[in-house]
């Protein structure tokens, strides 16, 4: 079982590297149905305690790395993070300090967390649909952290968040791969949103087989 699973990342590796390998495969796997949820499954999951694993080691590395992008690239800068949960980038990032913080997510249950333990004069949270609410400030970076693939349409998703950045503003975007039609899927994410951006460093960071998580900070072009 391992092995076959072994194999599996393998030739995900292999679709991430040659686009021709990519396209069959996209062809011969069984397609995804969206990732998009309504609000109501998140709040049920954040109650049940479905996501409660994300305070763990292993998605603290991928933490580190978005929040340490964050502060080389634009230090002490305004950040907007979309689909931000209970907070737990914010209290990453806060340690190098931010001018502001604004973290939309549609949970009601997960802001509420957020707003408890981290919510102060320059951290503010808002519930809703990040797809739909209004934001009249611009930021120096936008982080869409394990939550891009729950939006219908990603790559305009990201076009109309341009709008919503600072000029020389950066995006950094987190997406795991958890299997290899999970990883085809955020593949093809990933092909409809690279052509607006230039990719300013990207990186791949892999627990044993699986989740592989890519990290990309990226310019819109
Ligand atoms: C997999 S969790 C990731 C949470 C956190 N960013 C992290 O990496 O630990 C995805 C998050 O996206 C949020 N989300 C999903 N769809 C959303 C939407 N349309 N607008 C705002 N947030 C959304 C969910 O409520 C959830 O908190």
């Amino acid at each position: 079982m391992v092995d076959r699973e072994r194999l599996k990342a393998v030739l995900l590796h292999g679709a991430r590297q040659f686009p021709p390998v990519e396209q069959l495969l996209q062809r011969i796997s069984k397609k995804r149905p969206h990732d998009r949820v309504d609000a109501s499954v998140w709040e049920d999951q954040y109650n049940s305690g479905h996501w409660d694993f994300l305070t763990g080691m292993t998605e603290a590395a991928r933490h580190a790395i978005v929040a340490e992008w964050r502060e080389r690239l634009k230090p002490g800068g305004s950040v907007l993070e979309i689909g931000c949960g209970t907070g737990l980038l914010c209290r990453a990032m806060r340690r190098a300090g931010y001018e502001r913080y604004v973290g939309v997510d549609i949970s009601q249950t997960a802001i509420v967390r957020a707003e408890a333990e981290l919510a102060d004069a320059q951290t503010r949270f808002i519930a809703g649909d990040a797809a739909t609410v209004a934001l009249e400030e611009r930021f120096d970076i936008i982080v869409i952290n394990e939550a891009l693939n729950y939006f219908v349409g990603p790559g305009a998703f990201l076009r109309r968040l341009h709008g919503s950045l600072q000029p020389g503003g950066v995006l950094l975007i987190s997406m795991a791969e958890c299997n290899l039609r999970d990883g085809l899927a955020k593949l093809a994410i990933w092909r409809e949103v690279l052509p607006d951006h230039a990719v300013i460093e990207e990186v791949s960071l892999q627990r044993e087989i699986w989740p592989i998580w890519t990290i990309r900070a990226l310019k819109p072009l």
